[in-house]
């Protein structure tokens, strides 16, 4: 059997990288001992003329990965247009932050045919599509209007929200209903496929039966896979990395004081904002912990040329900056704000020498951060995890500290709740994460999907389709408009 996964972004790192992006860095081991062939855009610039080509392909471990050139302009009403300032502040439940115009998704429908045209070329009469995340809802009616008839799913890395919010999104309707050409969708937690079966029901009068939906089209079964991380390999990794030069700088500057870690994109997703006030809130009600207390903040730059995300990345530094220039003294720093990426080894080793992990998306598809930080830990001398309850994990791993990121006074109390926390009490929490990990891990998510997706027919399947779209802007709408 050939497995083709399809992501925007791809990775094939050297040595010890960073990888960007939590599906990239999940995909990596995945595709490595699967021996799948994961497809991407190359994200450098390509001119018109050489848009049908691979830009590349390399190997990684068993399987291999191929990168497909999209013209600059495209990629970018693609990629900062429609995906992230349309699909992504909706999917986050960000309506306000909805930005998008025609052109965008003109963009969004162009890049995802652009896309499945090469991947004609590596199909066999056994292969499977596996197709990743919100930049490709329409790549399964692009694959079947080429003549796919072999299986083809989806993953959700994101929330799929409710369908109120779903109805603030531009074109909302030809999207969903060209999603009716996957055979499986996945989602993260069963409120993400109740979200997406409701939309079915009540705006497509769609009746489901055992989740599956069946239109003149074929079927579509929607199932709940939460993703995973590779537990004994991280934790290897954090064992590794802690004695290692890095970590043991880290260690030895805190001199004797805890460390809380936070380690996200900066995305307004993430709740950084949030998560500073909770620790500033915390220095002015117990300052006890002043110099008691050290807050780790790596803040990876994402999406820089979208005024959003520039706009945070200036929010952050500047409350990072008012919070220490309040707090600091001559020989201690509250935060220490470090606005890059590390590598995952790097990070393991980070997360063991800390001894609470504070996540606060206001809004997350499931947050690996969450379940590689409990990983990393000591099991005589565990950290705490300190949790949004609004990400996917959170619904995993309830022995953490589980806290509503908009409240400010509980977050902090429940970092202080942490930081306080006896020996035992952190012991019996983490053994109890540490077993749901292992019991949904990432190899698992892989192959759990696989086989689920290998079930599915391979039948010819009815062309569909839906109302055209608006008035077109240039030419090349009118042949995207038809989603079949
Ligand atoms: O679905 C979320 C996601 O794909 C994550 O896996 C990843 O952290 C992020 O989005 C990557 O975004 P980008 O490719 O825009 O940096």
């Amino acid at each position: 059997m050939r497995l083709i996964v399809v992501s925007n972004r791809v990775a094939c790192p050297k040595g010890d990288e960073p990888v960007e992006g939590g599906l990239a860095a999940a995909l990596v081991p995945a595709v490595r001992t699967s021996g799948a062939i994961w497809v991407g855009s190359s994200r450098k610039p390509t001119s018109a003329a050489e848009k049908e080509g691979f830009a590349q392909m390399e190997p990684l471990g068993r399987g291999a990965v191929v990168t497909i050139g999209i013209p600059s302009e495209q990629f970018s009403g693609f990629y900062e247009g429609f995906a992230n300032s349309a699909l992504w502040p909706a999917f986050h439940s960000r309506t306000d932050l909805i930005s998008t115009n025609v052109e965008h998704y003109v963009s969004y429908r162009e890049v995802n045919a652009l896309i499945a045209r090469p991947l004609l070329r590596l199909t066999r009469p056994d292969a499977m599509f596996w197709v990743h995340d919100y930049h490709f809802l329409t790549m399964a009616s692009e694959l079947r209007k080429l003549g796919i008839v072999q299986p083809i799913g989806f993953f959700f890395h994101t929330p799929f929200p409710s369908r109120d919010i779903i109805l603030s999104l531009p074109h909302h309707s030809e999207l969903i209903q060209a999603m009716l050409n996957y055979d499986l969708i996945g989602f993260q937690t069963d409120a993400d496929l109740e979200n997406f079966a409701d939309y079915l029901r009540q705006e497509l009068n769609l009746t489901g039966n055992a989740n599956v939906f069946t239109t003149n089209q074929g079927s579509t079964r929607l199932a709940c896979f939460p993703i995973g991380i590779d537990v004994e390999q991280f934790a290897e990794q954090a064992v590794t990395s802690a004695s290692q030069p890095e970590a043991a700088r880290l260690r030895s500057c805190l001199q004797g004081s805890k460390l809380v870690i936070g380690v996200d994109r900066v995305d307004y997703s993430k709740g950084l904002l949030n998560r500073l006030r909770a620790f500033d809130q915390l220095l002015q009600c117990h300052p006890e912990w002043k110099r008691a207390v050290t807050f780790l903040q790596i803040g990876v730059p994402s999406r820089g040329k979208i005024p959003v995300y520039r706009q945070l990345q200036r929010e952050v530094a500047s409350l990072v900056g008012d919070i220490n220039g309040r707090h600091s003294e001559v020989d201690w720093i509250p935060i220490r704000y470090l606005n890059r990426g590390f590598s995952r080894a790097s990070l393991a080793g980070f997360y063991r020498a800390a001894h609470v992990g504070l996540v606060t998306s206001l809004n997350d598809g499931m947050n690996l951060v969450a379940k590689e930080y409990v990983a990393a830990q000591n099991p005589l001398d565990p950290g705490v995890l300190v949790l949004s309850r609004f990400t996917g994990a959170a619904k995993q791993l309830d022995a953490a500290l589980v806290v509503n990121p908009h409240d400010i006074d509980g977050v902090s109390r429940a970092v202080v709740q942490a930081l306080g926390m006896p020996a035992k009490e952190r012991r019996e929490r983490w053994d109890a994460m540490m077993e749901t990990l292992k019991s949904s891990s990432l190899d698992m998510w892989f192959s759990d999907f696989v086989s689920n997706l290998a079930e599915c027919p391979r039948a010819e399947r009815c062309a569909w389709t839906p109302d055209v779209a608006s008035t077109p802007v240039r030419s090349r709408q009118l042949e995207l408009t038809a989603i079949p």
